[in-house]
């Protein structure tokens, strides 16, 4: 059994720093969270960003700020500190800052204090390069927004011991989130890698005139995104294959497959950035905070249907099983 990880240190509260801060307030009512980040409007950011992705029977931030379960903090040593229990940082996307970071951290902690990256792209084993023990270092890469969305990617360098793997992924499961061990460091780790090549393949298709941009999200809204929500695609596929499975499908439609991939290989021609920008932002105008709010409602709506409906058939299926046992 793994000790509860209560004493959590934020560094950077920007868009994926508070929405952590919510998802870790949230999950224990009796963890502390500190927040280190040097921007100046620090507690107005807070005070008016955070109350957004908090539950509305959460106590309020300023409870929280009096309790001292919020505490923000004026320098970095204050806020890393030999009672802290897990240092995660998403401070700016940067190489420099991040390889700098770490070593300072690693002088203020204790040795079983666990450190965490919430990057999009820069690995541990990169990271880490100027620290003492550069193992302890393992990414935890969430899913925009991580208040709501289930996805962490676990990256552990080569080096990041096989226990700080397992005590990332056991919080992370514990809070009702859905953590993956991913096995190698690669560019952009798994998510986004499959997200940004679907993305390739739409704005080629764009620019060939095929389709036009806001028709692109319709068609995923209204067939993959619906569907790959439900079951990934492997499963769905295997599905789709009838009773041969995922052969069958790939006997049936596997000559389609192949053709697609090899026209989907190389560069786009010059001009698509263009194109695709001019198409998208005729389509849909400026992004505003309500862009979010919308997005956030449906979201949560969507995910607490997959769990009912999930656990009812799980009730099902146990209910089944013993009434055969007991035939
Ligand atoms: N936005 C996303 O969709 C997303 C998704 C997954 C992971 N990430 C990763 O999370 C991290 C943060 O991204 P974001 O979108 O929240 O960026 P952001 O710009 O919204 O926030 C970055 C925060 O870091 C703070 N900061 C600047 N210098 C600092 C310092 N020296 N010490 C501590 N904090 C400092 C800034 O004041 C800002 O509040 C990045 O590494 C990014 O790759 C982002």
């Amino acid at each position: 059994m793994l000790l509860p990880l209560e004493n959590i240190t934020l560094i950077g509260a920007g868009t994926i720093g508070l929405s952590f801060a919510a998802l870790h307030l949230r999950s224990s009512a009796s963890s502390i969270i500190t927040i280190y980040d040097p921007r100046p409007d620090l507690e107005a950011h807070v005070l008016s960003l955070l109350p957004n992705y908090l539950p509305p029977t959460h106590p309020p931030v300023p409870t929280l700020f009096s309790s001292g379960r919020l505490v923000l903090s004026p320098t970095l040593s204050a806020a890393c500190t030999l009672s802290t229990d897990v240092v995660q940082e998403q401070g700016p996307e940067s190489a420099d800052f991040k390889t700098s970071l770490w070593p300072q951290i690693e002088a203020l902690v204790s040795p079983s204090c666990h450190l965490w990256s919430s990057t999009s792209g820069i690995p541990a084993s990169v990271q880490s390069s100027q620290m003492t023990n550069p193992g302890r270092l393992l990414v935890v890469h969430p899913f925009n927004p991580p208040h709501i969305m289930p996805l962490v990617e676990i990256v552990p360098s080569p080096t990041t011991p096989e226990v700080e793997v397992e005590v990332a992924s056991y919080y992370f499961d514990r809070i009702g989130h859905s953590p993956v061990v991913i096995g190698k460091e690669t560019t952009g780790f798994v998510a986004n890698r499959l997200a940004f090549v679907l993305f390739r393949e739409a704005c080629r298709l764009v620019q060939q005139g095929v389709v036009r941009a806001e028709d692109v999200d319709r068609i995923v809204e209204g067939s993959i995104g619906l569907r790959w929500g439900i079951k990934g695609p492997f499963a769905s596929y295997h599905d789709g294959g009838g009773a041969n499975g995922l052969e069958g499908f790939l006997e049936n439609v596997g000559r389609t497959v192949e053709d697609v991939w090899k026209e989907g290989e190389g560069p786009l021609e010059d001009g698509w950035k263009e194109m695709v920008v001019k198409q998208t932002e005729s389509a849909y105008g400026p992004v505003s905070p309500q862009n979010f709010v919308e997005r956030d409602r449906i979201t949560r709506r969507v995910l607490e249907v997959i769990r009912e409906e999930r656990e009812a058939i799980a009730r099902e299926k146990a209910q089944g099983d013993t009434a055969s046992e007991e035939k």
